[in-house]
Formats: structure tokens, sequence, C-alpha cells
């Protein structure tokens, strides 16, 4: 039944709820047909009338505005911020490659893990590596209901709102067969001419224009009034889902029809690739379309094509082994060193940067590049006055890569690294074997303690919000906030500080600082471990640590060898992990916030396996598994894998002339399986 021809002050609630999910499918199906097939059925009037009586409906009945509504395309009121979301599933990054040899030495991994010999054809998708901002969406019985950024992997933001004012971005999935769950992953991006026009526009208002169409992206998406950002003219290519319910995609090729049918855009410059040649000539291929294309592009990413090979390979770290981005080499630009200043930063390292006439690198206007340090700047020979080659790859910071040594005057001379602080005065150290000098003034040295405060605030670690650069620098100055353990006891001290009073606070601010501190006070190992921003360690590291030792005093103590047994840290990191720790400073440091904060022992998400927990050794030569692939096995099921066998162990894995752990395992009466029996109950959760 429909109530199509009745007028909207005559309709009855039931009838207004039919009407409503009526004028939701007709438009999503003009939607479609306009913006995804460029091919409309009806006239823009045509269309104008019905969007015209959802709204009317809407207005009357405002309680029955469905979510899959077009209206939502117009932005809803602002928020005060974002909630976060935890993603189902992560949402990873790619490993770079920057030359041929990459890709090569990328597929002999692929193969040598998967023991898939030259032999056998490994195909691979290759896509354009669209240089925008990743999004997960969310679907539901066929409408979109969530959408989110991608944060720092693990967690991202609700940017529902924005997201449906994005045309690209069906709120109804289109076709037959519509999955009861689906989430789609993808870039949103704008367009370079919309990015001229919109920077146009802000500079005519005299506001700063974007500096390219990635930051303008990222602005739009993350304003918290969507309705601005459905003004702005943001774009979405999809390029793969997860969880998928009744999944019978097996390809990454057929991913990318799905999506295709199910109303996404994907890119159309995309290529199956049998061989490493042919990856090699599609890379070309796309190179030289890029500066045609009407969006900015930075690589092509390349897909093991088979998911079941994908499945296997799985991830280490934060990267997929079965895909890799493939990035289009530097772009360059000449300009003039104007004079070279050296920051201190987080470890008392310290760089020297130079300072450039501003001059546009692919794009994007660079006025600064870091000469990296002492023996660099002596190797190129760089001087101030010096005309120079910069170039910007990616998100890097833009470098000097030589001097225009014709265009030197006669009167230059050479720099001089300076032999004490800039901050701070104190002396320049320099360790043997290290190019890097270090300022030796640690939490004396300004720069040193504001660089690590702000480490110690940020999102990955403590997620300190509103603790800028110039707000810690304050606390500096005015001694009230020196070190970590400080800002635990700023309430407490407050009575005497009075912050609400001091410039750039209020009482606002104040209370939500405070707020801010005291939801951390209990915090994870791995983000304790990253915020203490010890040299070397990322938050994959800091990852390892928390998983592996369990708790900060088995931290504190850990030998060099212990840290050496953990699968991920070296020698060098181990040497510097152990140097932070005996450093009385950094003692001192972490006794004093653990008196203010509970400390968490993080558990590894891992599926409920027969192994969960177990220790597993592999002996022998395996036939079917790598070494690395049949480790990362166990570790996914959630087994700690050992290299010797003894009475803590709990299978023992055997290969062929497995010779003494074999002998071992049998004496210690341990289970012992076969690769064949190992693969079969891996298999069966
Ligand atoms: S696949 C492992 N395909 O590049 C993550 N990513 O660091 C799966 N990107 O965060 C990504 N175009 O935002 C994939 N065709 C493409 C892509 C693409 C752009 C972005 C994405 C991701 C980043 C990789």
């Amino acid at each position: 039944m429909t109530f199509a021809s009745i007028a909207i002050d005559q309709l009855g609630r039931d009838q207004a709820v039919v009407e409503l999910s009526r004028l939701a499918k007709e438009l999503a199906h003009h939607d479609h047909c306009y913006y995804h097939l460029a091919a409309p059925e009806i006239s823009d009037a045509m269309y104008d009338a019905l969007y015209q009586r959802n709204l009317a409906i809407e207005r009357r009945f405002p309680d029955l505005r469905r979510i899959d509504s077009p209206t939502h395309r117009i932005g809803a009121t602002p928020s005060p911020e974002f909630d976060k979301v935890k993603h189902r599933k992560p949402m990873l990054s790619l490993d770079n490659a920057f030359s041929i040899d990459d890709i090569y030495d990328f597929m002999a991994r692929v193969r040598r893990f998967l023991k898939i010999s030259d032999d056998t054809q490994i195909l691979c998708m290759a896509e354009p590596k669209i240089d925008g901002l990743s999004a997960t969406l969310h679907y539901q019985k066929g409408q979109f209901i969530l959408g989110a950024t991608r944060g720092d992997g693990q967690e991202g933001e609700n940017i529902t709102p924005n997201l449906r004012t994005i045309h690209d971005i069906p709120l109804v999935l289109q076709g037959a067969n519509v999955p009861e769950n689906l989430e789609v992953r993808g870039e949103v991006y704008m367009s370079k001419s919309d990015f001229d026009a919109i920077n146009q526009v802000r500079i005519a208002e005299g506001e700063s224009p974007f500096a390219n169409p990635r930051n303008a992206a990222a602005g739009s998406l993350r304003l918290l009034d969507s309705s601005i950002t459905a003004k702005r003219p943001l774009r979405f290519f999809a390029y793969g889902y997860e969880s998928l319910s009744n999944q019978t995609d097996q390809t990454q090729a057929d991913i990318l029809v799905s999506l295709n049918r199910l109303g996404f855009r994907v890119s159309p410059l995309v290529a199956l690739c049998p061989d490493v040649d042919t990856m090699f000539e599609h890379y070309r291929f796309i190179e030289d379309k890029r500066a045609d294309l009407p969006y900015e592009i930075d690589g092509v990413v390349f897909k093991v094509n088979d998911l079941a090979l994908q499945a296997r390979l799985g991830t280490v770290g934060r990267s997929p082994r079965h895909s890799i981005a493939y990035k289009f080499s530097a772009e360059q630009a000449e300009t003039i060193i104007d004079f070279i200043d050296i920051q201190v930063g987080r470890t008392g390292v310290l760089t020297p940067v130079a300072h450039l006439r501003p001059v546009l690198v692919g794009g994007v206007t660079v006025s600064r590049a870091t000469l990296h340090n002492d023996d660099e700047i002596r190797r190129k020979d760089v001087r101030v006055g010096d005309a120079v080659i910069v170039q910007r790859a990616g998100d890097v910071i833009p470098q000097v890569v030589g001097v225009v040594k014709t265009k030197r005057s006669a009167d230059s001379i050479p720099f001089i690294f300076p032999t004490t602080c800039p901050v701070c005065n104190s002396a320049v150290v320099q360790s043997e074997g290290q190019v890097a000098r270090r300022c030796s003034g640690g939490f004396n040295c300004m720069a040193q303690a504001v660089e690590r405060l702000r480490h110690f605030v940020s999102r990955d670690a403590f997620d300190i919000d509103g603790l800028g650069e110039r707000h810690l620098q304050n606390f500096f100055e005015w001694e009230i906030v020196r070190t970590p353990p400080d800002l635990f006891t700023l309430e407490a001290r407050n009575l005497n500080i009075n912050l609400e009073a001091r410039e750039g606070w209020g009482a606002k601010a104040v209370t939500n600082l405070f707020d801010a501190l005291n939801k951390r006070r209990k915090i994870g190992l791995d983000r304790f471990i990253y915020a203490l921003g010890i040299p070397q360690v990322g938050q994959v590291t800091a990852r390892i640590l928390a998983l592996r030792l369990k708790t900060l005093g088995a931290v504190l103590v850990a030998s060099v060898e212990d840290l050496c047994a953990l699968d991920g840290i070296g020698a060098v990191m181990a040497d510097e992990i152990i140097q932070f720790f005996a450093a009385p400073d950094n003692r001192v440091i972490i006794n004093e916030l653990t008196k203010h904060l509970t400390v968490e022992s993080v558990v590894a998400v891992t599926v409920d396996s027969l192994f969960s927990g177990k220790t597993v050794v592999f002996t022998g030569s395996l036939e079917k598994l790598s070494r690395a692939e049949a480790k990362a096995q166990a570790e996914r099921l959630g087994a700690h894998v050992a290299a010797s066998v003894s009475k803590k162990t709990d299978f023992v894995v055997v290969g062929a002339d497995a010779g003494k752990k074999l002998a071992q395992a049998k004496e210690l009466g341990l289970k012992i399986l076969t690769e064949d029996e190992w693969i079969s109950m891996a298999n069966t959760r």
C-alpha cells in the first residue's frame, strides 16, 4: 500500500511511517543512479519534490525520522565532542616500499612465509593509494548506522553525522544480496579542484588556506558541526571490508566487485598482477597518470589477491603481511637556506633545522627542512645562504637532498655545530659510536622537559587533551610542572598555584584538565611504557613488553638477555631500555608516578582455543608451514612459542628429522604432535 498521493497534513502517523520508508528507499535509489551510476532516472525537479515531501513529513513527525533518511546529508546539530569507537577489527596501516627491490623482497617474504615456491604464481591486486583519511563504515541490515576515523588503529572517533553528508557513502546498501552486517573500509578525500576552490574562498575571507587536499579533508571530517562538513565536497573510495556475514568473496578482486554492487565507488585503476614485472608496469602506468587524476594519490598498494592466503599471512606489528604500499618517489624543488637553528628533542638529541625561503614542493609550501645531525651537515657541506634541493616524501619531514655548489657565494663559511645546548647551555655530549649529539641537561633543560611532557600526554600515551606545547612551556617556566608525576599532584597543589587565574587558563579549562588527569589514574602497562619516552621504544615495542612481561616490576628488572628473548626486540633496543631504567632521574620519576597511578596489565586479544596460555615448541623441518607462519598461528591461538623443550612445554610439534628436542619431549612425557595434527587442531577451535 502506498500513501504517495495523500497530502502531508492529512497523513496519519502509521501512514507517515510507511511513506517515510518508501521515500527513503526511492531517494536512495535515485541518489545511487545520480552519484554512483551517473545515470539519473528522474529530473532534478522530481527528485527535489520527493526530497521536500520527505522533509515535510519529518517536520510533522520528527520522531519518525529514519536513520537512512537523506535529510541526514545536510548535517546534524553540532556535538561538543566525538565519542570514541572501539574497532571490532583493528584498522592497520601498510608497510612502505620505496623501490622495486623492496617489492621483490616483499614477494620473497610472502613466499617464504607461505612456503610457496617461485614456480607457483601468487596473484596480487594493485590499487592506487588514495591520499586521504581512512574511515570505517558500519552497516546493519543494509543501513549505515555508524562511521569512525582510524584513530590509533584500535579506537577511533565516531564521526557518523559527518560521513552521512558524503554522497559517495550510501545510507542504504544497494542490490539484492545485502549482508546482515558489514564494515566497509575506505578513504575519504577531497578532489584537487574542490580543494583549490575552497582555498580561494578561505583566502578571500581572510582565513588561512589548507596546505593540501588531505589536510582539507581531515579538517572537514573532524568538524563538530556536520552542517559545515556538508558544505565541504568530500568523496569516498571503498577498498575493503571486514566482518561480512555469509561471505562468498574469495579474492580482493571479488571484494571490489561486491563493494561496487553494494553502491560504493571503487577505484577504476586497479589491476591483477601475476608477477613483480607486471606490478612494476602498473606502478609506472599509475605514476604516469598521477598528475592528471582529479585527486591526490601517493603510491600504489599491492595486496595478495587470495583471501585465504591473506588470512594465513596475518599481521606483524600494525601491518598486514599480505600488503605493501609502493610510494612514489619524493618531489623536489630548489630554494635558499636563510638560517640554521638547533632543536632539542625529547631525548636531548640536537637536530639542526634549515629555515628556507618558502617553496612549493608537490603542492605543499615548505619553509623548514631537517638536516638530521652534524655528520650529515658536514657530509653534504650545507651552509647558511646555500641554494639547496629539498624534497618531500609522503608525510615525512622535508629533507635537504643536496647543495647547488655552483651557486655558492665566495664568502660563505662552514656551519659550526654548537658545543652547548642552545636552550639550557648544558654541555653537548656524544656517545661513542653514535652520530647524535645530546644535551646533557635532562629534565633541567626546558626543551627536553617540555618535549617529554608533550609525549607523555600525547594521544597514544596518556591522551590528555588540552595540554599543548605553550601550556607545558608555561608550566615549566612557572615551576609548577617539570616532570610527569608533577601533573598528578597539580590539583592538590592548586590552592597555592591558582591555575585558573593564570594566562591561558580559566576555571572550566582547569576543571577539564583535572578531570582528564584523574580519568587516567588507571592506565594500561603498554601506554605507561610508551609514555615514558624511552628512546627507540614506540607503541609496538611497548605493547610487546607489556604483554610478555606483564607487570611494571618485571619490566624494570628485565636483563638484556630477558629483553632480547622477546620477539621483536633487538640488542640495540634492549640496551636503550636498560640504560633508561638505570638512570637515577628516570627511576625517581617512575617511582613517583606509581604513587599516583594504578598500572594495569594488558591482555592480548586472542581467540579462545585449545592452545590458549599453552607453551608450544616447533622442531624439525616442517613441510607445509614455514616456521614464521607456524609461530604466528600459535600466537594467534593464544599460545607462547618457546625455543627449547622443558617441563613447562605443553606441546611439541615435530617435523622431519627432529633430533634432540623430540628425544627430550619423549623423556619428559610431553604431548607430541605431527605437523598435520597441529594444522588440523589449529584450525578447529
Ligand atoms: S588497504 C592495512 N588500500 O593507506 C590497511 N589502503 O597505511 C589496509 N589507503 O590507512 C589498507 N588507498 O588509509 C588500502 N587502495 C588502498 C588504499 C589504502 C589509501 C590508505 C589507508 C591506510 C593507509 C595505509
